[in-house]
């Protein structure tokens, strides 16, 4: 998810935009540039890397301009790449923050009639379309284009001769800063908060015309809507997080969106690896391997091919036995790990295909394996994982269906539905958040669940938390068990639910406290409970992606009650590059 930035005033745009984007800088950093109309000509910085780099550039003239920082989706962090983008006349000039589904059959028509291409990107179709729409009129030019676009995208562009910044926004967030005789627009709010408090929020399916001393709203027919001003009463570190108290909790409410993104994945790009391996090997480490071993479950119980699950930091120092006819999958949301790094060089030493589902696009590991496919959660910026992992969760998901000719579908509602929870939640955290141990068990699915529950509330609140497969309990962790040692059983109504009610049960006769995570209208599960986090109901293979929800905000809430430094952990680093 990119930051997009516009300035139209009687004041120099050029610092006003860079730093704004500096304030954007959170929502990716892989390139910057800025744009500006100075005597009806476009001048642009550009280059891969920070906003700080743009510093170092000549300043441009001129009080119009755009400006923007990138999180790559389509094409790799380079100059070249790096947005603004003009048409072939330079006259127009964009900048865009999201996803244009249908970018691949608009380039080809575009490039039919004889437009030349300068990056790799979807989004620089959009300027193109609007120059080839342009009849004199920058607002009805940009009303026409929207209609073709399929996908996601707030957007920002301008014309050498035009004093209006059009805006149109579908998916992607958008807003007006209103000042005193200038305006802007902006991704959020923390742009803009040092220069005016007033916005206006841009809907979906809705275009805006921003001049110093006015502005406009149309719906996607052109037809004009009111204006609704609000007052920001946000300081600017919170306008960056949303308004949320931390960048983990506002990643756990932006998954219903990472999901959404996350389902238009296409696996048909696997074009190195195709599909002659015998079996699958995932290599990963923390959050990602607990992903892989969902994954694992899903891809032999839909695509019947054997999974194995490697800890990357285990797999490359024993005996490999992987050979030409295997798969071998890194997951990493970094695509930096050392250790799954290093896993990869090694499967490929052995003559495996590999494919990497990443989230930072053109990371070490993208770039090393054969296949990519990338996971869509946008940054996280959270040390903790939440919105990556579920991406990687749908992504395995949609390969397991993917191996055998079908659509993995799932309905994003089941996630909404869960975050509801929310406040329930936090409740039941200030019951149990002075704990000093928890266990935390599931088995089959659920098992990976209470793998990823526990790291999550270790990492976070600092707590001792072991997860084990609920059979392994009466094995010797139940003589742990306790009136001090809450216990987390992650119990839906699957098919290994009245083995995991047992396990419970010998937990209660030992005194144990149990929280369950349990299936809405189960109230069987009561009588052996302490406290019940009830979620929806889903087919039994997708409780993974139901129940996440609740054990990240219980991690959440448990932590923050601890005050503790939620979103930088201490000892932690959101990206493991050394060994
Ligand atoms: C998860 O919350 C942790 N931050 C950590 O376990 C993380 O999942 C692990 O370091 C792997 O990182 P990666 O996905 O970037 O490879
Ligand atoms: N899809 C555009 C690109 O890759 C914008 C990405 C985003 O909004 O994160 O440049």
């Amino acid at each position: 998810m990119c930051g997009i930035i516009g300035y139209i005033g009687d004041r120099e745009a050029n610092d006003i935009l860079i730093a704004g984007l500096e304030r954007l800088e959170y929502r990716g950093y892989d390139s910057a540039g800025v744009a500006t109309i100075h005597n009806n000509s476009l001048c642009i910085n550009k280059k891969e890397g920070r906003v700080q780099n743009l510093k170092e550039l000549p300043k441009l003239s001129g009080n119009v301009g755009i400006a923007h920082t990138r999180w790559s989706t389509h094409g790799k962090p380079s100059d070249r790449n790096a947005h603004p983008f003009t048409d072939n006349t330079n006259s127009f000039t964009l900048v865009h923050n999201g996803i244009i589904e249908n970018y691949l059959e608009l380039k080809a028509g575009l490039q039919e009639a004889g437009v030349n291409f300068t990056s790799d990107t979807d989004s620089e179709v959009i300027v193109h379309l609007i120059a080839k729409a342009y009849i004199g009129n920058l607002k009805e030019a940009v009303l026409k284009v929207v209609n073709y676009l399929q996908g996601s995208f707030a957007l920002c562009v301008i014309n050498k001769d035009s004093d209006e910044i059009i805006g149109a926004r579908n998916g992607s967030p958008l807003l007006v800063g209103l000042g005193d005789n200038e305006n802007f627009l902006a991704s959020d709010a923390s742009a803009i908060i040092e220069h005016t408090k007033k916005v206006i929020y841009v809907n979906d399916f809705e275009v805006v015309g921003v001049k110093k001393d006015s502005v406009n709203i149309y719906d996607f027919n052109g037809n004009e809507k009111p204006k609704e001003i609000k007052t920001i009463n946000w300081d600017l570190e919170q306008a960056q997080k949303s308004g949320y108290k931390h960048f983990m909790l506002k990643e756990i409410y932006e998954q219903p969106k990472v999901i959404e993104d996350s389902m238009q994945i296409n696996f048909n790009e696997m074009l190195n690896t195709g599909a002659n391996f015998n079996r699958i090997i995932i290599v990963a480490c923390g959050t990602a391997s607990y992903a892989g071993l969902v994954g694992k479950y899903v891809i032999e119980k839909v695509a019947k091919v054997p999974v194995i699950n490697e800890i990357a930091s285990e797999f490359r120092y024993k005996e490999c036995l992987i050979n030409e006819n295997d798969l071998v999958i890194a997951i990493s949301q970094s695509g930096e790990t050392a250790d799954t790094l290093a896993a990869i060089r090694l499967a490929k030493q052995k003559g495996a295909k590999t494919l990497g589902l990443i989230n930072v696009v053109d990371s070490t590991i993208a770039r090393e394996v054969d296949d990519v496919v990338y996971t869509r959660a946008g940054p996280e910026i959270g040390v903790a994982s939440t919105k990556a992992f579920t991406s990687q969760l749908i992504t395995l998901y949609k390969l397991a269906f993917h191996l055998i000719g079908e659509e993995f579908q799932f309905d994003v509602e089941k996630i909404k539905q869960a975050l509801l929870l929310n406040e329930s939640i936090r409740k039941l955290a200030k019951k149990y958040y002075q704990s000093t141990n928890f266990l935390y068990i599931g088995r089959n699915l659920s098992f990976p669940l209470a793998l990823e529950g526990a790291l999550k509330l270790k990492e976070i609140s600092y707590i001792h938390a072991e997860a084990y497969p609920a059979g392994e309990l009466k094995h010797g962790p139940i003589a742990l068990v306790s009136e001090e040692m809450p216990t987390v059983a992650i119990c839906p109504r699957d098919s290994v639910y009245e083995k995991t009610f047992s396990n419970i049960e010998e937990i209660k006769a030992r005194s144990g406290k149990v929280i369950t995570i349990a299936t809405s209208g189960d109230e069987k599960i009561k009588k052996v409970s302490d406290d019940v986090i009830y979620i929806p109901e889903v087919q039994e293979i997708l409780y993974p992606l139901i129940v996440a929800i609740p054990l990240q905000l219980f991690a959440y809430h448990v932590a923050d009650l601890r005050d503790c430094d939620v979103d930088k952990p201490r000892n932690l680093a959101k990206s493991v590059t050394v060994e």
